[in-house]
Parts: structure tokens; C-alpha cells; sequence
């Protein structure tokens, strides 16, 4: 990648995840920030990642934020926690210097487990999210270095963003792992009061979630806060919101067919989507500096 020149005109914010899920982040950041761009990448076609080792989540991660990088972004959001659990730390730490150290590439789970402290008042907290995320251990440890006074259970639901990949969002099938995952987290801790939906394919799953969730009970999808938590960072960082460019725009990218992308993605976005198919295997050796 040393070698590649990497575009220096300003461009849009790239957002990236394995599939559909990243569109609830996606959403949340243009209600909340209209005025940048948004190149979205979905790896559908190798979704989802959740049960894949920390190896192929890595490189398949690095492959997208090279794409994302080389069409012109100089800052990526990983709208999907177990991409930000298993390759964030080693993009930002061992790739971004060699790449470019003025690009920046963010996850969601430091500002999901910020957000919570606020939220429990029982100060036990559930995470459902993919065995990936899970295994990792990072929302205990995020959320425990800002909130030691926190009690943190995980469940992982190994169904549900296959279920949300291909569509299944109110069946009977679906239904039953809803069901059944939300009864074995209530079981482990009697105590939760808050659930943080730790993978962004799950607020599409949101009506049955709700019915499965006992009253009282808090549910936390993550797009509200990465999008105040990035409208922070821009204020933050005045040189990088320079480097995104302002019309309003959003661009959509796949890895699967597009017209299966756009049918899948303009139900949930509620407009009408046209995205285009790319490969992203041909990126493999550019990451290979
Ligand atoms: N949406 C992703 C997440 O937030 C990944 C789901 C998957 O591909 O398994 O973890």
C-alpha cells in the first residue's frame, strides 16, 4: 500500500460493514449530519462475519478500508461492532502508519459503551451481539475502564444477522431465536435493566425485540450515539472535517448483486437505493505492503 497513492482531494465519509447492518448507522449519522457524504460499503456477498476468525474479520476489513481509502475517503467508520472488536485495533495501530497516518478509521463500540453509564440505574448491563464480539470481551472492557462500578453479561446470538442478510425479519424462525436469546441474557442477570443491541444488523429486529424484552427494561441501538459521538469528533477535528466533502450526498457500494443490495436496503433507508457491485478481493495484495 506504501507504494499506492492514496486520492488527497477531499471526499466522503466511508462507512463500512458486512452487510445491511451498518444502513442503521448509516441513517442515524445523515439525519444527524446531512450535509457531509457517505460512501457505504456492504461486504454482503462474505456476510455475515460474526462466527469467522479474528484472521479473515481482519483482512476482510483491511480490504474495505483500502477500497474506501483509494475512492477518496480520508475517514471510515466501522458501523459494525465485530469488525471494531477483531481489526480496528490493528488497522489503527499497525496499518494507518504505514497507509497514511492523516487518514482516520473509527469503531462503535468505545462510543456505544460511553453512552451507557448514563442510561443503567441497576448498573447491570446486557449485550447481545455476534460470537465474535462476544468471544472479544470488548464491551466489558470498554465499558468497565469508564464504568468499574458496571456489571456486564453478554449473550451471543449467532442467528440474527443472518436472519437480518437475508430479510427475515418477522417470521416464525426469527421469532424463536429472538425469543429464546433475550430469555437466556434475562436469565444470566436478573438485574439487567439496560440491553445494548451490540451488533448494528439487530434494530432491524427491533419490533421483535421489544416484544421479547421484559418492561422496563432499556434497549439500546447504537446509531444515535456514533452519530453524536462523530459529530463531536468533527468539532473536535476541524483538519478532518476539511477533508469531507459537504453535499448531501450517499453513495452505496456492495460486494453482492446490486439489485439484491437495493431491494433489501431501500426497505429499511425508506428511499429508493442504487448501488453499485464491487469485488473486493483484487484490494487483497494493495493491503499487502
Ligand atoms: N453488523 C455487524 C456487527 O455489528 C456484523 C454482523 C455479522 O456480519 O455477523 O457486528
Amino acid at each position: 500500500m506504501a507504494s499506492v497513492k492514496l486520492p488527497s482531494a477531499p471526499g466522503p465519509i466511508g462507512v463500512f460493514d458486512s452487510g445491511y447492518g451498518g444502513l442503521t448507522i448509516l441513517k442515524e449519522l445523515r439525519n444527524t449530519l446531512p450535509e457531509y457524504d457517505y460512501l457505504y460499503l456492504g461486504d454482503n456477498a462474505r456476510a455475515p462475519y460474526g462466527t469467522r476468525s479474528f484472521e479473515i474479520i481482519y483482512q476482510y476489513t483491511r480490504e474495505a478500508v483500502s477500497y474506501l481509502f483509494l475512492h477518496g475517503c480520508h475517514l471510515i467508520i466501522l458501523a459494525c461492532n465485530t469488525a471494531s472488536a477483531k481489526a480496528l485495533r490493528n488497522i489503527q495501530q499497525k496499518d494507518l502508519p504505514l497507509l497514511d497516518s492523516s487518514r482516520r478509521v473509527l469503531g462503535v463500540i468505545r462510543p456505544t459503551a460511553e453512552c451507557v453509564g448514563n442510561i443503567s440505574k441497576t448498573r447491570h448491563i446486557g449485550i447481545l451481539a455476534t460470537t465474535g464480539t462476544i468471544n472479544s470481551n470488548s464491551y466489558n472492557l470498554e465499558i468497565n475502564k469508564l464504568y468499574p462500578d458496571i456489571h456486564v453479561e453478554g449473550h451471543a446470538c449467532p442467528m440474527w444477522a443472518t436472519l437480518v442478510e437475508n430479510f427475515e425479519l418477522e417470521n416464525e424462525g426469527t421469532n424463536y431465536f429472538v425469543r429464546k436469546d433475550i430469555n437466556i441474557l434475562m436469565s444470566k442477570d436478573k438485574n439487567i435493566d439496560t440491553i445494548i443491541l451490540g451488533c448494528t444488523h439487530y434494530p432491524l429486529l427491533l419490533p421483535l425485540i421489544r416484544k421479547h424484552t421484559p418492561q422496563g427494561v432499556n434497549i439500546v441501538p447504537q446509531g444515535q450515539y456514533i452519530a453524536s459521538s462523530l459529530k463531536n469528533y468533527l468539532l473536535r477535528h476541524p483538519e478532518m472535517a476539511e477533508k469531507c466533502t459537504k453535499n448531501g450526498s450517499c453513495n452505496y457500494l456492495t460486494t453482492e448483486n446490486s439489485l439484491i443490495f437495493d431491494r433489501s436496503a431501500c426497505r429499511f433507508m425508506e428511499h429508493s437505493v442504487l448501488s453499485q457491485h464491487i469485488e473486493l478481493t483484487e484490494y487483497n495484495t494493495i493491503c499487502d505492503y
